[in-house]
């Protein structure tokens, strides 16, 4: 028989319907359009405003969505995987209330949390039960509430982050189409430099940490940036080089939207030209999780069979890590 491999075969994606722009954010922080703009690539976000309404409600959203474009049952998912650093709850999964939402009643589900590589990470994971052909149908979500745990009184963090995500279908593939490799990494020792400092075992939440906002993300940014450049470049080269890509053979590079200064960098270290580098940061800003598949689902009626993806990541943790995928279907 031949190798099995995992192959997207359906995407969904959910933003909110509620904007905050630069200009807004100037009314919140000392800060200007032109700074965000030239610094981060960023114009506007989406938040989720609706009170009781969370991370799972999103990825509801996007998990019926491919599910509608598949002409499937959410009753024949095997497994669902949602990347989140806010799920609805400590404790059950995110990925537990996604699948009793979206009726997902013979799947076992649980979260993948590695900031923003959790994704890559979730996406590599659900890969395993497809190629192992333990699974047939594999949803992996990567969805983030970052407005939940963003102090609009800190112009460090406020102006980068916004709400929303996507979700991708997995099944066999007997043609060699799909994930073909990755290179995945991490270092906790860079936890100091990107972190939200209470709220878990460490330091549970007390009307100190709250007056303290330490439930809220804290950054350094330059020092993220520094990492995130060096890291994403090197493992997006490393990718191509191990499986013999030149930058004429890369269709696409899918990065994770943190800043457009980041990506520009890994482009220029893959020697790629502005057309193959795929953004949205402009509409959406960093939402953590949920960018890579927010790229996938505004830009899938672009790809073709054949297509040579590259994504690459970089995120809290640290972790980055960098996916070569051959696409597998061409898109109506
Ligand atoms: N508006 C206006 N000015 C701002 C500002 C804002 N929102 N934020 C910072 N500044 C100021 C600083 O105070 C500083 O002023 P000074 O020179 O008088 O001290 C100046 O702008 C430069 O600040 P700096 O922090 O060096 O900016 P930067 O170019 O590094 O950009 C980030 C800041 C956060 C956009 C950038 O560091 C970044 O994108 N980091 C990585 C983010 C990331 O990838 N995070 C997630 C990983 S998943």
């Amino acid at each position: 028989m031949s190798k099995i491999t995992a192959a997207i075969t359906a995407i969904g994606g959910y933003v909110p319907e509620t904007k905050l722009t630069n200009l807004d954010l100037e009314k919140l922080v000392d800060t200007n359009d032109e700074w965000i703009t030239s610094r981060t690539g960023i114009k506007e976000r989406r938040i989720l405003k609706e009170p009781g309404k969370a991370t799972s409600d999103m990825a509801m959203e996007a998990v019926n969505e491919l599910l509608r474009k598949r002409g499937i049952s959410a009753e024949e998912i095997d497994l669902l995987i949602v990347a989140t650093v806010t799920p609805d709850l400590v404790f059950p999964s995110c990925a537990n209330i996604v699948s009793d939402k979206v009726g997902a009643k013979n799947a076992w589900s649980f979260d993948v949390a590695a900031a923003c590589s959790g994704f890559l990470y979730a996406l590599e994971v659900g890969s395993k039960f497809i190629e192992t052909g333990k699974h047939k149908k594999v949803v992996v979500c990567g969805f983030d509430k970052m407005s939940a745990i963003i102090d609009y009184t800190d112009r460090n963090t406020c102006i980068i982050f916004g709400d929303g995500g996507g979700a991708v279908l997995l099944e066999p593939n007997f043609e060699g189409y799909g994930i073909i490799d990755s290179v995945l990494k991490s270092d906790g020792s860079g936890r100091e430099f990107l972190h939200q400092k209470a709220g878990g075992s460490l330091k549970p939440p007390t009307h100190e940490t709250i007056d303290a906002r330490e439930h809220y993300v804290y950054q350094e940014g330059k020092t993220v940036f520094k990492f995130a450049t060096t890291n994403m470049a090197d493992v997006s080269t490393q990718i191509m080089e191990r499986n013999h890509l030149l930058s004429d053979d890369v269709t696409y590079l899918l990065a994770h939207q943190a800043n457009k200064r980041i990506i520009d960098y890994t482009a220029e270290k893959m020697k790629l030209p502005t057309e193959k580098v795929l953004m949205n940061i402009e509409r959406y800003g960093n939402t953590t999780s949920g960018t890579i598949p927010l790229l996938f689902w505004d830009y899938e009626k672009q790809f073709k069979k054949g297509d040579n993806l590259v994504l690459a990541t970089f995120g809290g943790g640290f972790t980055w890590g960098s996916m070569y995928i051959k696409w597998a279907y061409d898109s109506q």
